[in-house]
């Protein structure tokens, strides 16, 4: 796992805007890029990012489909808060990726479960995913694996934990609005993709991503599992990597990075 500590959040979302435009980038008809994305305050500045290189650079997402990550059960589609709304007006509809090429799981399905087994098949036939983009729970969740998750589970309806209904509930009018359930993509789902990027900033992280980077592999920690993924990077602002034993090596190890070393 490389750990990536830089100054600012902006600097996070710009070495984040950088993996995911090198994913779209060079791409030909027939060799369409996946990309894997998250909601919540996390990956935001990396999304106005690229939108500004989109804007102003010619960066282009053609042809490029795009991946949830997860979805609240029970929130229609066009409802403001369902994921698939959010990823629309802060990310997809900004940029050259149509809105058809992107897939979430259907939380106002009548039957979730069959919802998610759906999701599961759909990103089995659509995947790899070239880049998963992640954000990272107080309590060490991804996607809505709440702790206790097992590391080689599959899409599927999992209950929140009230901790996480509390933290979101700053994006709905009244805290008990916040859904209980939701469809997620499992930990053994997202380890499919080619590359984790795992980004978070602030203090309130601080715990988690130390628990994920360098404590035991545990399902109590369900980030832990970038540890055993072939391609996993994590990039932290300085508040978010203040509990990070070996943040000198980390520091050192990207201070000397080779030339041509991509993250
Ligand atoms: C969102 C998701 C969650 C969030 C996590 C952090 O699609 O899967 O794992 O990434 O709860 O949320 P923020 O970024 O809002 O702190």
């Amino acid at each position: 796992m490389e750990v990536v500590i830089l100054p600012t959040p902006s600097d996070c979302g710009r070495v984040v805007a950088d993996v995911m435009a090198a994913a779209v980038t060079g791409r030909t008809a027939d060799d369409r890029p996946t990309l894997g994305l998250a909601t919540g305050s996390s990956p935001v500045l990396a999304y106005q990012e690229l939108i500004r290189r989109h804007r102003e650079e010619g960066l282009s997402f053609s042809g490029a489909r795009a991946f949830l990550l997860d979805e609240y059960v029970g929130l229609p589609a066009d409802h403001p808060q369902s994921y698939r709304s959010v990823i629309r007006r802060e990310f997809t509809s900004h940029v050259d990726i149509a809105d058809g090429d992107v897939h979430g799981p259907d939380g106002s399905h009548p039957d979730p479960l069959v919802a998610a087994r759906e999701y599961e098949q759909l990103l089995r036939d659509g995947g790899p995913v070239a880049v998963q983009l992640l954000g990272i729970g107080g309590n060490g969740h991804i996607g809505f694996n709440e702790p206790g998750s097992s590391l080689s589970s599959l899409t599927r309806v999992k209950t929140l934990t009230e901790q996480t209904r509390r933290d979101n509930a700053r994006f709905f009018e009244r805290p008990e609005d916040v859904p209980r359930h939701v469809i997620t993509q499992g930990l053994g789902t997202i380890g499919r993709a080619q590359h984790l990027l795992l980004t978070a900033s602030g203090s309130g992280k601080a715990d988690a991503v130390a628990a994920a980077v360098e404590g035991p592999l545990t399902a109590s920690c369900p980030a832990s599992v970038l540890q055993v993924h072939p391609h996993a990077t994590v990039v932290v602002d300085e508040a978010a990597a203040a509990k990070l034993e070996r943040a000198d090596y980390y520091r050192y190890t990207l201070q000397h990075k080779l030339r041509h070393q991509p993250f």
